[in-house]
């Protein structure tokens, strides 16, 4: 009895929820839901054998994830090309209608500014919430994403088995507002902006958390074996009609249009109207309605060839600028950073802005107090555009670039050539002795678990480590001399400083923090030399035989082995046992055998040569033209159409780069 009153309060529940969030309408008092929500609550307290994680009790949360598991996506999670203007916007849809031979109707709808997710329903239920990741893999995050109201759990019995709806967790500003007066009463600091608190929230263990900050959702991509729509605006409304949130179309946040003048207005309109949105946006997104069409055009590498992103100009706004400080890099590059009266910038507050060198102070003639125009390039680090002279005050102190620096004292440097001013005091200079440890044993460099940025400034300022050797020879005396480090954190570091042991040589090679070796680049030339002491007596011209290390890069590692004092540090991390050596072999795989490939187009991951070699080295043939005996046509952007055509004619599977990646397991 109590099992089939669990069993109808669900379903009541959730038609309840139907109701409101789709329907717009309510049969029940918000009294009489929490009834039947406690009522239901309970009774799945007494019988926990019955736990069905698509509840609507779980809307509010309770459950603590312990840590979140890393899932391959069914269908690579692409990103679109983006446009600034509409010059772009109108050769994107002259192209287009090139490409497919006619006129084309199109879908815009506005770019929610939010966190991407990807939801899979199967037997109309959801089971996982998957974040997007490399695009390839992405966390499961369904615990948190089952808290959010507008997303439904459960589907009407017209939906297919299995669906795949993809959109964006965002957060109102409303909600962001009220989450951060909460953050400051509870003393924790503020998110930046929205986009951040939702991509924070919905990393939360607490999931009981993660309801009560509100989140929403909006959907924009339908996938399913079982859905045959003609149109994306159909496959829109459908997914609209079981339960998903999209937006209504009095709000005109979506809309078709037939011609590139119907676009423009609409860009135009949004433009104006986005601040009137009750959350952010950072543009609009054109895409061919027509499906056929869309799958005529197909992918390039990174991004369909059916669709684009328009950003609408960044935001300027005007503030005063109160001081300059300077930042010590790792390297001893020495960064100016304006301290401004905080603002807010497309719902950001900023209080920093970058100015990137001593040319750019004197070419915008900085005065202290001095109003100046920030704006949000791109949406990533706000920077100086210019001056507003004539709110200059007539005593206003010029800033002038520092001559030493400012933890050392030493006399800085600036290179022929080199817009950038330098601390030479490599081995003496604190912040960048921390700065180079705290690469060192960064995720993506060592990844040495147990130390944090706080742990490395303890050791500096204390004297007990320097280098990254002195860090594997610390004693237990030496970490329990440090704050807040008691018996378990000390074995959680040295467990952390042997595992780390077992990364390999090109994250060994990033981790010295060498100017100009990203992990790119690092991973290139590991690979290319696969023995440290290969790199050492390698010459610059050596170097540049590899493909994309240019001059600055080789001249910059040049310098960096003719040091005594890092081919010291080197043979002590050798010593240790640190890996400084890997066979090809060891990283690659026979998984391509007997296949032969066929190579057209640009690629976003791979040059050329690189994606050649990397069939070749995986055990697969290249072809230089299509023909009945190719296995596969990898396509890139821009791939050779007469390659494309011969391909459909024999029936040549085409593979895309992350394809590709995926099949020989090179993801990252
Ligand atoms: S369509 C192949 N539509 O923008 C990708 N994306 O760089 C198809 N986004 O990661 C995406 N609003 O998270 C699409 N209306 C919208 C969107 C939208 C926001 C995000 C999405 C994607 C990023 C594209």
């Amino acid at each position: 009895m109590s099992l089939e009153r669990i069993q109808g309060l669900r379903e009541s529940l959730h038609d309840h929820n139907f109701r409101y969030y789709v329907l717009d309408e309510t049969i029940i008092s918000d009294f009489e839901f929490d009834k039947l929500l406690l009522e239901l609550k309970e009774l799945e307290n007494i019988f926990p054998e019955v736990f069905d994680p698509n509840s609507p009790t779980q809307k509010v949360g309770g459950q603590v994830i312990k840590s979140f598991n890393t899932c391959l996506h069914k269908r690579p999670m692409l990103s679109l090309s983006n446009s600034y203007n509409k010059d772009d916007i109108t050769s994107f849809i002259h192209r287009s209608e090139m490409a497919a031979g006619q006129k084309i109707d199109w879908s815009v709808e506005l770019k929610y500014d939010g966190v991407a997710i990807s939801l899979c329903y199967e037997d109309r239920k959801l089971v996982r919430a998957v974040t997007r990741g490399d695009g390839l893999n992405g966390d499961d995050v369904s615990v948190n994403v089952r808290t959010i109201k507008n997303i439904p759990l459960t589907l009407p019995s017209s939906a297919p088995n299995e669906l795949e709806v993809r959109g964006e967790v965002y957060f109102t500003f409303s909600s962001f507002e009220k989450l951060n007066e909460q953050r400051l009463l509870s003393g924790q600091n503020k998110f930046a902006n929205p986009r951040n608190a939702a991509s924070g929230s919905l990393k939360l263990q607490d999931s009981a958390e993660v309801s009560r900050r509100n989140l929403s959702a909006l959907m924009y991509s339908v996938y399913s074996e079982h859905l045959d729509f003609k149109t994306h605006s159909d496959s829109l409304s459908c997914i609209q009609s079981w339960g998903f949130p999209l937006p209504n179309k009095e709000t005109g946040w979506a809309k078709l249009c037939y011609s590139i003048d119907d676009i423009l207005d609409y860009l135009a309109l949004w433009d104006k109207q986005r601040h009137d949105l009750p959350f952010g946006i950072d543009g609009a997104v054109i895409k061919i309605n027509d499906i056929g069409l869309q799958e005529k055009l197909g992918f390039s590498a990174k991004s369909p060839r059916w669709a684009i992103a328009y950003k609408f100009d960044s935001e300027m706004v005007l503030t005063i600028l109160r001081d300059v400080k300077y930042q010590i890099g790792r390297t001893g590059a020495i960064t100016p950073v304006a301290i401004l009266d905080p603002i807010w910038i497309s719902g950001t507050v900023v209080r920093r802005a970058s100015i990137h060198n001593a040319d750019q102070i004197s070419k915008l003639d900085l005065h202290i107090g001095d109003s100046v125009y920030i704006e949000k390039g791109g949406e990533i680090i706000p920077k100086i555009i210019s001056v507003d002279f004539s709110k200059r005050q007539s005593d206003a102190i010029q800033i002038k670039f520092i001559s030493h620096c400012p933890d050392c004292a030493e006399l800085l440097t600036r290179r022929a050539g080199d817009a950038q001013h330098y601390c030479q005091n490599t081995e003496r200079c604190k912040t960048q002795i921390k700065g180079r440890l705290e690469h060192f044993i960064h995720r993506k460099a060592m990844n040495i678990d147990g130390i944090g940025s706080e742990t490395i400034d303890q050791l500096v300022e204390l004297g007990l480590v320097f280098k990254p050797s002195q860090l594997y020879n610390l004693q237990v005396v030496g970490w329990q001399s440090l704050k807040k480090f008691k018996d378990k954190s000390i074995q959680n570091v040295i467990a952390g400083m042997k595992e780390s042991k077992s990364v390999s040589f090109e994250r060994v090679l990033f981790s010295l923090g060498i100017r100009h070796v990203g992990a790119t680049v690092a991973k290139k030339i590991a690979r290319h030399f696969e023995d440290i002491d290969a790199i050492i007596n390698s010459s610059e011209e050596e170097l540049l035989e590899i493909e994309t290390i240019g001059p600055m890069i080789a001249k910059s590692m040049h310098a960096y082995f003719s040091d005594e004092s890092a081919l010291i540090e080197i043979q002590k991390l050798k010593d240790l046992g640190l890996n400084f050596y890997q066979k090809k072999e060891d990283s690659e795989s026979n998984n391509l055998s007997g296949k032969t490939f066929v190579v057209s187009g640009v690629f976003d991951f791979y040059t050329r040569d690189g994606i050649k070699t990397a069939i070749e080295q995986n055990g697969g043939k290249i072809l230089s033209s299509v023909s009945p005996k190719t296995d596969y046509l990898i396509t890139g952007k821009g791939v050779g159409p007469s390659k494309l055509k011969k391909a459909i004619i024999f029936e040549i599977e085409l593979l895309t780069e992350n394809e590709f990646r995926i099949w020989i397991g090179s993801t990252h």
